[in-house]
């Protein structure tokens, strides 16, 4: 049994004014659906490919309605008879906690099986489809033999936003797929610089295939804490309406807020990387979705997301998103320019990265 989890918690502050605390990135459209919606349809086509009927959301609580509204009809027509299942947290703490408790609950449904659990963001970008299904099934026979398994996706830059893995000897009989010699999380830019000169590595995909009881048991060798809370909290779990789950606040707090990477993949000695060929973009900051755009003969992009035009005169290389209203450039270059109803960024483009920190002012400023 194959169950597709799908991580959908942090706020995407890099996206800002666009995607905020009630428009999280997840729901950003990119082409004709919103990028969960495109989530939801690559889980399900996996699970179906392995003849299993659930997917598991873990989320914010506050999500709980406006993800299911937008999974709903995705579910639909994929058809077949798949159930989505919600864990619904009140406070985000990292995706080691998320993963542990949807390894709770899958142990917990489906107790004599270790299933795989196949973790993957909500705010990829992906394709084709298919080619995906077929790097996951391998990813999955991995992970049936006790392996964690990442995905490696070919690296182009040295981006320090990333975890680096350098790949070791294959692994019996699933094609292109390596043990995992080091796993480095988020390398600082001199270090990325080398990795990507080397040749030796790949860029972690953000995606695992795992068994359930194969992650508690890494979590509870490194990072015991996490795994003892998570215990605790999945004590604490309340069934809702439509197959989802609350979980007690105060010993949610208790959770150590750290990523799966840092917790379990730079450390165990059980890792894999299964070789990822499909068009993968984590659409982590307004330069991505430039890139998903095309250019006119000066490098302008447009996305258009509202009845708004652009003039665009003696610019080049700028990046517009425009809501409902008009914007004119006039003789300037690499800015990026983002129009909503109520809050508007102007930034240097090369400056995509540090969009975060107009929202840790605005956080700062109350
Ligand atoms: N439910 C839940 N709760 N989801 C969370 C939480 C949480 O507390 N924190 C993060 N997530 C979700 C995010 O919404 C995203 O879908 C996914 O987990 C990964 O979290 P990010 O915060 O986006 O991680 P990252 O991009 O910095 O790094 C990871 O992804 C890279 C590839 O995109 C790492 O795995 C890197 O090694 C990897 O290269
Ligand atoms: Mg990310």
């Amino acid at each position: 049994r194959v169950i597709p989890v799908i991580l959908c918690g942090g706020a995407g502050t890099r996206l800002w004014p666009v995607s905020r605390k009630n428009f999280p990135k997840p729901f950003l459209k990119v082409g004709a659906e919103s990028l969960i919606a495109q989530t939801v349809r690559r889980a399900a086509a996996v699970a179906k490919a392995a003849d299993s009927q659930d997917i598991l959301l873990v989320s914010n609580e506050g999500y709980q309605f406006l993800l299911q509204d937008e999974c709903a009809p995705v579910l639909k027509s994929e058809g077949g008879n798949l159930a989505l299942h919600q864990l619904l947290e009140p406070q985000g703490r990292n995706t080691a906690p998320a993963i542990a408790l949807a390894a709770q609950w899958a142990q917990a449904k489906y107790p004599n099986e270790n299933p795989v659990l196949l973790v993957l963001p909500a705010d990829h970008l992906i394709n084709p489809v298919a080619e995906f299904v077929r790097v996951a099934q391998q990813a999955v026979a991995a992970a049936r033999k006790g392996w964690l398994t990442c995905f490696g996706i070919t690296p182009t830059a040295p981006e320090t936003g990333f975890g680096y893995i350098q790949q070791g000897a294959p692994v019996d009989e699933i094609n292109g797929t390596f043990a995992v010699q080091r796993f480095v999380e988020k390398p600082k830019l001199s270090v990325a610089m080398e990795y990507l000169a080397s040749g030796q590595y790949v860029w972690n995909g953000g995606m695992f295939a795992l068994r359930a009881g194969d992650v508690l048991n890494a979590l509870e060798a490194n990072e015991p804490t996490v795994a003892a809370q998570a215990a605790v909290v999945w004590g604490t779990a309340k069934a809702t309406v439509g197959s989802a789950y609350t979980f007690n606040k105060d010993e949610f707090a208790k959770l150590p807020d750290i990523s799966i990477d840092y917790a379990v993949m730079e450390k165990a000695s059980n890792v894999a990387v299964v070789a990822a060929n499909f068009q993968w973009s984590d659409i982590g900051s307004w330069a991505a979705l430039a890139e998903q755009c095309e250019a006119d003969s000066k490098g302008n992009t447009v996305q258009q997301e509202g009845e708004g035009q652009l003039i665009s005169i003696d610019s080049n290389n700028t990046h517009v998103r425009l809501g409902n209203r008009a914007v004119a450039t006039l003789g300037v270059e690499n800015l990026l320019i983002v129009d909503t109803p109520d809050a508007l960024l102007v930034a240097d483009k090369s400056r995509h990265q540090d969009v975060k920190k107009v929202v840790e002012t605005l956080k700062a400023q109350g």
